[in-house]
């Protein structure tokens, strides 16, 4: 975005991952990583899977992208996902994706216990792709007492949608301890402009694609999307907006007061916050705080942008609470499953995936 400064150095949240003789990060490795997340509420480690890793994980995501009964997430924008835009659905408790993901709790056990007991639940596994079409995000936070992972099965270009992070906006992170009693009420100012920037960008981007000749967009898309009743939180649509019926962003967001202490406060924001766009190299996994502040921007590429993500409670998530922030596959629910259980399993290596893999 043009009018957004986006910084797309990552440099500063990188962490190379070292693996010790039992396939876990190395004691120094796993510190360093704490380190990064504890300040800034997320660290990038690269290189944790190997190409061969990475590809079984790519093979997963196709298999369960190509069932037409998959299980399709709740979050995320719901029209973007009708439209065929973004693609986020939870994946099946099947052996081999259950491998895939102890694999990396396993490798990242050292960083991922520091937040969660061995008796807290897996909450979804999933796998978010993204089309070119899709709406940039708000900036938002995911329910608050979870640690989520994403890790690139392929390379992830900045074009392509790589998340944006906004570093220190969790809870108890670097805004709260520097700012104190204030930071909440900062970062709500900061994340009201960015989605004011985020809502134009939005609403110019669908504009043109239906000003322009090709059909871009489908029959009805436009409508759904800019002037439609239905619920979702990530469109820029403007009844709603004007309504004030999007949580993330409407007009409720934008008045007098909240404008006058923008303007009063704008150099402190700008100092303050900045957005970082990651755009992970295959291999790569990034860790997160569900309560920092972030955004799955829009695929501006003819490149699908594919990612594996899972999700692993901070506390003894109620089911409730699990259902209502989470997209678990029914076969988790039917059979849930802990970080423990997770960890207790068998290092194996990878298979290969074939497509009756996945439902075995
Ligand atoms: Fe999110």
């Amino acid at each position: 975005m043009k009018e957004l400064k986006v910084s797309t150095d990552t440099s500063l949240f990188e962490v190379p991952a070292v693996l010790d003789a039992g396939g876990k990060l190395t004691g120094v490795c796993a510190r360093q990583a704490l380190a990064v997340m504890k300040s800034n509420g997320f660290v990038i480690l690269t290189n944790l899977l190997s190409n061969e890793e990475a590809d079984v994980g790519l093979e997963l995501i196709r298999r369960t992208i190509e069932d037409p009964d998959r299980a399709r997430c709740s979050f995320a924008s719901e029209t973007d996902n009708r439209y065929v835009r973004r693609d986020f659905c939870s994946l099946p408790s099947t052996r081999v994706v259950v491998s895939f993901a102890a694999m990396l709790c396993q490798r990242l056990e050292g960083i991922i216990s520091a937040y969660c007991e061995r008796s807290h639940p897996l909450l979804e596994i999933t796998t978010l792709t993204s089309y070119l079409g899709s709406s940039h995000q708000y900036i938002h936070r995911d329910p608050a007492g979870v640690i989520s992972l994403f890790a690139a099965v392929t390379d992830v270009s900045e074009r392509q949608g790589g998340t944006v992070f906004i570093p220190g906006t969790h809870f108890d992170g670097t805004a709260d301890r520097e700012r104190g009693d204030k930071s909440r009420e900062l970062m709500e100012l900061f994340r009201v402009k960015t989605n004011f920037h985020i809502f134009c960008y939005n609403l110019a981007k669908l504009w043109r694609l239906l000003s322009q000749r090709k059909a871009l967009l489908a029959p009805g898309e436009f409508r759904d999307r800019v002037l439609s009743r239905k619920w979702d939180e990530h469109q820029p649509n403007l009844m709603r907006f004007i309504l004030g019926k999007n949580s993330q962003f409407s007009r409720r967001n934008l008045g007098p007061r909240t404008l006058w202490k923008l303007y009063r406060h704008r150099k402190v924001i700008r100092n303050l916050f900045h957005l970082v766009q990651t755009a992970p190299r295959k291999g790569t996994v990034i860790l997160y705080q569900s309560d920092l502040l972030h955004a799955g921007p829009d695929n501006r590429s003819p490149h699908p942008r594919r990612l594996f993500s899972m999700s692993i409670a901070r506390n003894s998530a109620e089911y409730k609470f699990w259902q209502a922030g989470y997209s678990p596959h029914p076969t988790l629910t039917a059979h849930p499953i802990s970080f423990g259980d997770i960890l207790d399993l068998p290092q194996a290596r990878l298979p290969r995936v074939s497509s009756r893999q996945m439902i075995t």
